[in-house]
């Protein structure tokens, strides 16, 4: 079998010392435009391909950061995996991804995975309040930063939104309109992100003296759910004149079962949401929103990490929480009557 060509072979090539191109590879240290081009020409002519996982073993990095997302298929996560994966290649880092579906075995299992791949650092968004995949990772010395939610009694970073506070100022947006019957459609309860939502839609309708109205379906955050806990809720009597979406696979199936049940929006009935849409899930009309910074949260959280890598006196337990954004659209309108 070809011996694979190693960076003494390079050197020999390119007719400069090892270290030379050992600094041109870990792009460290001074190397002139016209050795790093010759060490260039001589990887490219050999065919070297650096054992990432031995120099891992050899200064403990392997230049890796792993992102564990609940919904891959969620423009929200893709956002962020956008952000994550343009912070971490700057800084010369190559991103894992994973997909847990909200299910904590899979979350606990791609931990066990990230740990035997020597993964540097996790952005984990967590599927549940479960603290178990976080204290594992930290007893494997790998940092975690937690993305979008929080987990309960686990002292580590966190990059998220203000969920609470969008959530009452998108309900009492409507509530200035005029509603007084809001249903909320929720994501499951004990998520972070469902139950701030939740707590913010209940802290808006309280303080509008409306607390004995307070109505909340809870699901999961799909589209599917969504269109399900809908029908649920124009089956109420008296019929709810608005519809709070907490994230938005259910504002979508939200909007599906008001159209298949011949309801106009706002005209008939007001539908709010949490996040917005990208142009490729637009409905119509389109969605007053609470909108997320996901792009940015991404960035954010991955800076952190690798800053912890770097910085061993950095605070400890760092929470970055970021403002929602209330777009009003044609979704929202004053009651019927
Ligand atoms: O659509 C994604 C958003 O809804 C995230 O905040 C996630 O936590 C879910 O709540």
């Amino acid at each position: 079998m070809k011996k694979m060509p190693n960076i003494i072979d390079v050197a020999k090539r390119a007719g400069v010392a090892p270290i030379t191109v050992s600094r041109v590879i870990n792009k460290s240290g001074y190397a002139s435009e016209a050795t790093r081009k010759k060490v260039e020409e001589a990887i490219a002519e050999l065919g070297y391909v650096q054992n990432s996982l031995a120099r891992g073993l050899r200064i403990k990095r392997t230049n890796t950061l792993a992102l564990v997302v609940t919904d891959i298929t969620n423009p929200f996560f893709t956002l962020i995996a956008r952000g994550v994966e343009d912070a971490a290649s700057k800084a010369g880092y190559t991103v894992i991804y994973c997909n847990t579906d909200e299910s904590e075995e899979k979350e606990i299992s791609y931990s066990n995975i990230l740990v035997q791949k020597q993964v540097d650092g996790v952005l984990l968004v967590p599927a549940c309040s479960s603290p178990q995949s976080v204290r594992f990772l930290g007893q494997n010395n790998i940092p975690v930063v937690l993305i979008d939610r929080r987990v309960p009694d686990i002292h580590t970073d966190v990059v998220r939104c203000d969920s609470e506070e969008g959530a009452y100022n998108l309900v009492k947006l409507v509530i200035e309109l005029g509603h007084r019957n809001i249903v909320t459609i929720s994501g499951p309860q004990g998520v972070s992100t469902s139950d701030d939502r939740v707590a913010g839609y209940q802290r808006a309708m309280k303080e509008a003296g409306l607390g004995d109205n307070l109505n909340v379906l809870y699901g999961s955050f799909t589209q599917a759910c969504g269109y399900d806990l809908a029908n649920q809720a124009l089956a109420l009597n008296p019929r709810p004149t608005a519809l709070f979406g907490t994230n938005n696979f259910l504002s979508i199936g939200i909007m599906k079962a008001l159209r298949d049940a011949g309801m106009r929006v706002p005209e008939d009935i007001t539908v709010i949401g949490f996040d917005d849409l990208p142009e490729t899930m637009v409905v119509d009309p389109i969605l007053t929103v609470a909108a997320q910074p996901a792009y940015k949260m991404g960035v954010l959280a991955a800076e952190l990490l690798l800053k912890r890598l770097s910085e061993k006196m950095l605070p400890e337990n760092q929470e970055i929480i970021l403002p929602t954004e209330i777009i009003e659209r044609q979704s929202s309108g004053p009651p019927l009557g």
